[in-house]
């Protein structure tokens, strides 16, 4: 009994997703293929930037236009499904139409929406209602403020409309097209690498440095020079109206004082390593005023793989966990979405031993970024990858139970 009812709950699952995949396909498809642009950019007249709808006829017609075509596609195929536990004789057999109904569901509701019917986009058109976002872009699931995204930050990206897998998957989770990027530790050996990664994705990319030198991008034996802007460690407020106008900002300076143990050396990790990191990440929630910065705002820190093994060197550890526990303590209530860079040894000037390329590392967490990860794991350790996900849980757990917003 127990096996059936569990057979029988996985089809239906495995039907439900099914056909949510189809219509994000359907939907990415549509960007791409123009007889299906030609339907689909209906849904893109709709709205203005705030939501409000800019034509009650358009939001009609985009309805049978885009969400009707979409709505039947799923339903046909829903039918696929059935097909496969059929041929796999798989059973409950019946189970296996729950895709269909859901989408039967959709389909009802957007006709009723084409039709007019007072308050059925109130209730079902729920990416799209007006307001205050009161959440950053949701992780597995999509709301509002990531769909928003979709509509006014890259048409091209964020296709998905219920489950955030298949933007996952094609690493359209997050666009990086002409999005304003600055990076600390920028002449530094990952500085340069992530300067150059991002631009080459399409971003505008700001270097921030404390020299005084320029920092150039080598494209292929070109020197591309790039924005440089100077600051030092204690004046992190004074870079607020810099960070006003960047959408992503990338904490990633650091030093590491190995063997030392004087004064000095703890004093210096904690301040560049922790403290600055922190004032910097504080500033520029700051920041994040409007629905579209709630929306596009990002900060990323780096606070290495330090933050769960010995990088033996003592004082880089402790400096990085205390940075590492900040970020948890403070992402909770983070005005936007805050990602932690987690990386294993690299060959830099800090770590002349490492083992890996910054510019591989680089690369990496460009990809996971846009997959939409949000602790970005890059290491050659597997007990970093074990160990990583539980400590983090544990310890924002923690912070969760033990502390209050105000
Ligand atoms: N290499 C590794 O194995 C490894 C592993 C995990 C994590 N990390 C982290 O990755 C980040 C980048 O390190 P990296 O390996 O690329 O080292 P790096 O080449 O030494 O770059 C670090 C950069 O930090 C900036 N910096 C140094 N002292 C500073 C100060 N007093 N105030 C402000 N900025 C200062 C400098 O850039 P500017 O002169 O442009 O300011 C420097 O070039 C660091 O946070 C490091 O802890 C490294």
């Amino acid at each position: 009994m127990i096996h059936t009812v569990s057979w029988g709950l996985a089809i239906a699952f495995g039907s439900v997703l099914w056909v949510e995949l189809v219509r994000d396909i359907y939907h990415a498809l549509s960007h791409v293929w123009q007889p299906l642009y030609r339907l689909h950019s209906w849904h893109h007249r709709v709205f203005r930037p705030d939501l409000s709808v800019a034509n009650e006829t358009i939001y009609r017609q985009a309805h049978w236009y885009n969400d009707v075509p979409e709505a039947l596609l799923m339903l046909l195929f829903s039918f696929l499904g059935y097909g496969v536990v059929y041929t796999w004789d798989l059973s409950p057999q019946w189970t296996a139409f729950a895709g269909t109904l859901y989408t039967v569901g959709f389909l009802a509701t957007a006709i009723a929406r084409g039709l007019g019917i007072p308050y059925v986009d109130e209730i079902t058109d729920i990416t799209h209602r007006q307001g205050e976002f009161t959440s950053l872009p949701a992780k597995l699931f999509v709301n509002r403020t990531y769909h928003w995204r979709h509509h006014f930050d890259n048409q091209n990206a964020y296709f998905c409309g219920t489950l955030t897998l298949i933007d996952k998957i094609m690493g359209t989770a997050l666009s990086l097209k002409g999005k304003k990027i600055a990076v600390t530790g920028a002449s530094g050996t990952l500085g340069i690498a992530l300067l150059k990664q991002l631009h080459l994705r399409g971003a505008k990319v700001t270097a921030l440095s404390s020299s005084s030198n320029t920092i150039d991008l080598d494209l292929e034996g070109e020197k591309l020079p790039i924005k440089t802007i100077s600051w030092q460690t204690g004046k992190e407020a004074e870079l607020a109206t810099v960070l006003e106008k960047i959408d992503i900002l990338i904490i990633n300076h650091g030093i590491n004082v190995h063997q030392a143990r004087n004064k000095d050396a703890v004093s210096k990790s904690y301040e560049i390593n922790t403290f600055s990191a922190w004032k910097l990440m504080e500033t520029f929630f700051t920041t994040v005023k409007t629905n579209k910065d709630i929306a596009t705002k990002e900060v990323w820190i780096n606070t290495s793989e330090a933050e769960v093994n010995p990088a033996f060197s003592p004082l880089y550890e402790l400096s990085k966990r205390t940075l590492g526990d900040l970020v948890s303590l403070r992402r909770l209530d983070a005005p936007c979405v805050v990602r932690k860079l987690i990386l294993g040894p690299f060959k830099s000037n800090l770590n002349p031993v490492g083992v890996m390329s910054a510019e591989w590392v680089a690369k990496q967490i460009v990809n996971l970024a846009q997959r939409d990860i949000r602790n970005i794991i890059v290491t050659i350790n597997p007990i970093t990858l074990l160990l990583f996900p539980i400590k983090e849980l544990l310890v924002a757990s923690y912070f969760k139970l033990f502390t209050r917003k105000k």
